[in-house]
């Protein structure tokens, strides 16, 4: 007897566990990730797992469908990112219930996050408020002599290990927190350049390969002038490959600047909060010192 398949298959919606991704091999998180889109490379997820904490929403066979992490900095701050659910479970909750398992980790800490225009809905139902568009900027980097060459208000220096404690130091000031061991792990996998007024840091850009190419970031300066004086090195050693910046700034000399590169603006997110405003969002804040590109969308 032959039997004939029907058109349609209904399958019942299957039930998921909750995991540590710790314990996950990477190549699955890269699946996830992968199956959203993003460019994160395996080694990009275990940058991101050294620096932070997560779950994974797994199913009965241990696929993962789901990941969220947070990066907790001092005792009262976190960053949350890596928040995936696989497309075939969007929409039906995962998200909220993954978020919900977040906060119960996160429990008197102020929360940030850059949130994907799918994401948004989720985080405003969350209670997390709007602060700013980050500009995602990307493209094969074109080295550009005379553009900010002009005037630069110090030397020009590779950093060294050496230079950890001041960047750390700029870094706080500027983004509001003390993020010491994240900027420590950034240095390891990071070419650096330093504004340097005799021996004092003012400024300085790291950059170390992620996704397809390079990316740019964090980016801390008191001036425009500063911050594309500092990125211009690290544009000139990735010229003619494909590089990315994630900034705040929408206009001024350090926006024309990266179009200027070769960097237009790719996509945009949403820098959201939970909790207290910090100081770099607040007009008129104290400090003088502006984070100019982010670590990464999800390191904030
Ligand atoms: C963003 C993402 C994690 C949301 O996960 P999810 O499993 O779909 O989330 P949920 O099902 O829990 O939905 C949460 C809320 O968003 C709403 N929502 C989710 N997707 C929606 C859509 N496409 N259109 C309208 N509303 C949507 C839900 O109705 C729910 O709203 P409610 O709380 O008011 O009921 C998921 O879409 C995703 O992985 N996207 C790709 C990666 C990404 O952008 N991640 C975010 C990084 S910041």
């Amino acid at each position: 007897m032959e039997l004939k398949p029907s058109g349609s298959l209904k399958i019942d919606t299957f039930s998921m566990r909750i995991g540590d991704i710790e314990g996950v091999e990477l190549d699955r998180l890269h699946a996830l990730s992968l199956s959203v889109g993003w460019p994160h490379r395996a080694e990009d997820w275990q940058f991101v797992r050294q620096s932070g904490q997560g779950f994974v929403a797994l199913d009965e066979i241990g696929r993962v469908l789901g990941s969220a992490m947070w990066f907790a900095h001092g005792t009262d701050f976190a960053t949350v990112g890596m928040v995936i659910t696989s497309p075939r479970l969007q929409t039906l909750g995962a998200g909220q219930w993954l978020m919900k398992r977040v906060f119960e980790n996160v429990v008197g800490r102020d929360l940030r996050l850059n949130a994907t225009r799918a994401a948004r809905r989720l985080y405003l139902s969350l209670g997390f408020q709007p602060e700013k568009t980050v500009f995602q900027c990307q493209g094969i980097a074109r080295a550009q002599t005379s553009v900010g060459a002009a005037g630069i208000r110090g030397d020009i220096r590779r950093l060294s290990p050496s230079d950890i404690p001041a960047a750390i130091a700029l870094d706080a000031a500027a983004f509001g927190v003390r993020r010491a061991a994240l900027i420590e792990r950034l240095f390891a996998h990071s070419a650096g350049y330093g504004l340097f007024k005799g021996d004092t840091l003012n400024a300085f850009a790291l950059c170390r390969p992620f996704g397809r190419g390079h990316v740019v970031g964090p980016v801390v300066a008191e001036t425009d002038a500063d911050a594309v004086a500092i990125v211009r090195p690290h544009v000139a050693d990735r010229s003619g490959s494909f590089l990315r910046i994630d900034t705040h700034m929408d206009n001024g000399e350090f926006a024309a600047f990266l179009s200027h590169i070769g960097l237009p603006v790719y996509d945009t997110v949403l820098t959201m909060s939970l909790g207290r405003r910090l100081p770099d969002f607040v007009i008129g804040g104290a400090t003088t010192l502006t984070t100019y590109a982010l670590a990464s969308q999800t390191l904030g």
